[in-house]
């Protein structure tokens, strides 16, 4: 494994207009994040690799469990729902992380991402106790500071502490003991008003997941289109959690967008479709370039599962193996079998019967049919964020090269680079740079909806190469001096800086090619 330099990763993103602060030219906003040019191709390009793969051609054309095609469709809900359906979810309720506040700094913190430095032998000698948040500066400070009480120090949890010893706690930052608040639940949905009155019953929420748009529309979608269970319907779409510690630049932010399918099944079914759909998740993941080592598959233990969870076929996590989270993972997508529960509680709520009526199923009548089946379906959901995954093919494309022009590079996979080629004249005379424009021009109408084609006439070739290459650019054409006697190009190739010549009427099948190979 290989250790990459986050600083330099965000440094790469902001130079070159992938990710900016938002906000910045006011200082910015905790938790909020911005796609510049190239990074919102990125992200489209992701986004719509999903909506290719889930929505119009769902896992490449292969059958599902039950041999037959897979079948999903789309649906676009609101960002702001009926405040009901939070409550019905249990997200007004149990949305919550327990979250402590310092009176003296007035920083607040994760309950559970606090710890503290404590004396080896459980001796404190009058002397306060040491709290920091591991991965920020407090962390050495206040170790620092401990050694120095006690000498040998160990690190336990805030939440192993006795609440009596609170009172000798120094938490980070602060210069007196005893300024940590009790834990307090603090619901992560942000909160906005309705209408013009401002009152409490005009109260409304951001949703803090596009999958409740997916439940409540289940019967219309039933009832207005030809699907049948086995389906799945799939959404992308912004998701908005008011997180007490935003960090790690944009993998947990406050806005953020995700990719979700419910899919849904009978009972009877879901165990098969909870594998095919965990295998088939991390499968597109690979495809993509997060092929090797720093992709993994985590099966939930039974005592990490939601409350719906515990008697289903499982839930998993991808986790990507992060530069900050090195050498652990942290979480790309989630993959659950909620069981029937979301169905289930918005029947309840709304009073209104979403059972299922399956026509394939039930006793088998004597003149052939079946009785039929009301049922509310099961749930395999397989939940990936959009802005984590931009980040997991950051981190994975970038490459340090010293020996190349540009020591940095993005080696981003063909069908997610935002330039997916750039053409050249070597130098600005002898009929070059109408050659190349004239190929840009091709280029521009043929991958236009995939992405930029660049055509740079400025600078020594060697530069040129080098700003691709930082751009994460996978193909670069030439013109030059033999180009037009010859009728070719030179192209090179991002990751092994290599070149080979092409006629150049063959230039945009040749993209073609490499643009779509998986
Ligand atoms: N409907 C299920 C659900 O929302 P989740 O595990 O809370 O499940 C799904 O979220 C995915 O959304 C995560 O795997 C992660 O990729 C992304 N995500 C969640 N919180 C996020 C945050 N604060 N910032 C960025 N991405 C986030």
């Amino acid at each position: 494994m290989t250790s990459k330099s986050m600083d330099k990763i965000m440094a790469l993103a902001k130079r070159r207009g992938f990710i900016y602060q938002a906000s910045e030219i006011y200082g910015g906003l905790n938790g909020f994040w911005d796609y510049g040019p190239l990074g919102a191709q990125l992200k489209k390009n992701l986004r719509d690799a999903w909506w290719q793969d889930v929505v119009l051609l769902p896992c490449g054309g292969a059958p599902g469990p039950n041999g037959e095609p897979v079948r999903v469709v789309p649906l676009d809900s609101t960002i702001i729902q009926h405040p009901k359906v939070w409550e019905a979810s249990g997200h007004v309720a149990g949305f919550s992380d327990p979250m402590v506040d310092c009176r003296e700094t007035k920083a607040r913190y994760r309950f559970d991402h606090l710890f503290v430095f404590v004396p080896a032998d459980g001796d404190r000698k009058g002397k306060p106790l040491f709290a920091y948040q591991p991965g920020t500066a407090s962390e050495a400070k206040q170790q620092k500071k401990a050694e120095k009480a006690f000498g040998e120090t160990k690190s336990v949890a805030l939440a192993s502490v006795p609440r009596d010893d609170w009172t000798h706690l120094l938490a980070p930052e602060a210069e007196k003991v005893g300024s940590l608040t009790e834990p307090r639940a603090f619901n992560l949905m942000f909160k906005t008003y309705v209408g013009a009155t401002a009152t409490e019953e005009d109260v409304a929420y951001l949703r803090p997941e596009t999958a409740q748009g997916i439940f409540v529309q289940f019967k219309n979608v039933v009832d207005t289109t030809r699907v049948r269970v086995p389906f799945g319907i799939a959404q992308t779409g912004k998701a908005f959690r008011n997180e007490v510690t935003p960090r790690n630049f944009t993998f947990r932010s406050r806005e953020f967008e995700q990719m979700e399918i419910e899919f849904f099944c009978h009972e009877s079914e879901a165990a098969d479709w909870y594998k095919f759909w965990r295998d088939t998740r991390v499968a597109w993941w690979k495809s993509l370039g997060l092929a090797g080592e720093n992709l993994q598959l985590r099966e939930h233990d039974r005592d990490e599962l939601a409350h719906y969870a515990k008697n289903g076929a499982g839930t998993s996590d991808i986790e990507y193996r992060f530069p900050f989270t090195a050498p652990g993972f942290g979480e790309l997508e989630g993959i659950a079998h909620r069981s029937n529960f979301d169905l289930s509680q918005h029947q309840t709520h709304a009073r209104t019967n979403l059972e299922y009526f399956d026509s394939e199923r039930g006793e088998l009548l004597p003149n052939g049919s079946r009785k039929g089946e009301k049922y509310l379906p099961h749930v395999i959901e397989p939940s990936a964020g959009l802005d984590r995954g931009v980040l997991a093919v950051l981190c994975e494309a970038f490459t340090e090269d010293p020996s190349r022009p540009s020591p940095e590079l993005l080696k981003f996979h063909p069908r997610l680079a935002p330039i997916k080629g750039a053409v050249f004249p070597l130098v600005n005379k002898d009929g070059m740079p109408e050659m190349s424009a004239k190929l840009h021009a091709e280029l521009v109408k043929r991958f236009f909806r995939t992405g930029a084609i660049e055509h740079d006439a400025k600078q020594a070739i060697g530069r040129r190469y080098a700003r691709m290459d930082e751009a994460g650019c996978p193909y670069c054409f030439t013109i030059d001096g033999d180009t037009a006697a010859s009728q070719s190009v030179t192209v090179r190739d991002r990751d092994t800086g290599g070149q080979e010549r092409i006629a150049i009427d063959r230039v945009s099948d040749w993209l073609a090619e490499r643009l779509s190979a998986p």
